[in-house]
């Protein structure tokens, strides 16, 4: 059933459009700087397959971070939760998303949770298959199988402009293999890792994804289960107390959804039951989240009683 655009819907867009005014996009991926700050879309998808949207659906954008969710799905699918929590924690950290500082002061050292990119890039670690190009494709897999959708690919460009400039995440890397949470080729992980935040895809894909989350782990058309129940809740708590990093409890006060947010401007919501929601809008707050997506949100948790608190 193809996506039907809300009247509704359009004027909440509308509404929180006027803040893209004060965000700007992300420039320390050098690819990313291309995007168009005024860019704002939304679409919502519903457990019996029916489909709302506003804005620009069709335009595409990668993942970022929000592939630190779908990744943690498929690390504890792998290896199991005992063996996940181990390498990384459950706290938020109040840090920005990119920060080095709480791997030094935790003893042993260990990233504090999986949605930071030291955490992230530990967790990408954890994901098997024989070779990174075996491992990258069940990542892909696993993304178009979550957003039903078989044509979800990578941006080549993106994923080698973040590989190029990606200095930060080098260090975090090898800070971590010092002290023993990673123990592979510091660059093959990078590779793999930019590739994963570089897989792209519109808000049809994002929103359908968030569904399976709010749906517990099962695509509730096809009744296929992608993930175990466990897995679903364990990333949707993530997504509650670390999806919008240092903002996470502002969010929760003034949305209270579990969500993830990407610094290309994507955010991905999985409303408990009711629906999938996939947003973007590049133009990014101070901290990294989507300005006029998290205003978006604000308006529609208010407007329709969204908080789960
Ligand atoms: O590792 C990075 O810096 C990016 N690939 C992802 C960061 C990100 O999306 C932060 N989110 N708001």
């Amino acid at each position: 059933m193809p996506c039907q655009s809300s009247e509704k819907l359009n004027e909440v867009v509308i509404e929180a459009k006027k803040f893209t005014k004060y965000g700007k996009v992300a420039d320390y991926i050098p690819a990313l700087k291309k995007a168009n700050p005024n860019d704002l879309s939304v679409a919502i998808y519903q457990p019996d397959g029916t489909c709302i949207s506003a804005g620009d659906i069709k335009k595409k954008f990668t993942l970022q971070s929000i592939s630190k969710v779908i990744t943690l799905a498929l690390a504890l699918i792998d290896c199991g939760e005992k063996f996940v929590f181990k390498k990384v924690g459950y706290e938020p950290t109040g840090d920005p998303f990119n920060s080095i500082v709480k791997l030094e002061l935790n003893n042993p050292s260990k990233p504090l949770n999986p949605m930071i990119n030291a955490g992230a890039l530990a967790v990408t670690h954890m994901i098997k298959g024989h070779s990174i190009e075996d491992r990258f494709i069940r990542i892909l897999t696993f993304v178009q199988e979550l957003a039903g959708n078989s044509n979800v690919a990578y941006s080549q460009e993106v994923a080698k402009s973040e590989f190029e400039s990606s200095f930060l995440n080098r260090s975090l890397c090898y800070f971590m293999k010092q002290h023993g949470i990673i123990n592979e080729d510091v660059e093959e992980l990078l590779d793999l890792y930019t590739k994963q935040c570089a897989i792209e895809m519109d808000c049809l894909d994002l929103a359908r994804i968030g569904l399976v989350f709010a749906m517990n782990g099962v695509e509730p058309t096809t009744k296929k289960r992608i993930m175990p129940a466990e897995v679903a809740r364990i990333c949707k708590t993530f997504m509650v107390t670390c999806g919008m990093y240092n903002a996470s409890g502002e969010f929760a006060v003034r949305v209270g959804i579990p969500a993830k947010s990407g610094v290309s401007g994507g955010i991905i919501g999985a409303i408990p039951h009711r629906f999938g929601l996939g947003i973007f809008g590049p133009a990014l707050d101070e901290k990294g989240n989507s300005i006029a997506g998290l205003k978006l949100l604000e308006i529609l948790s208010t407007k329709y009683s969204l908080s789960m608190f």
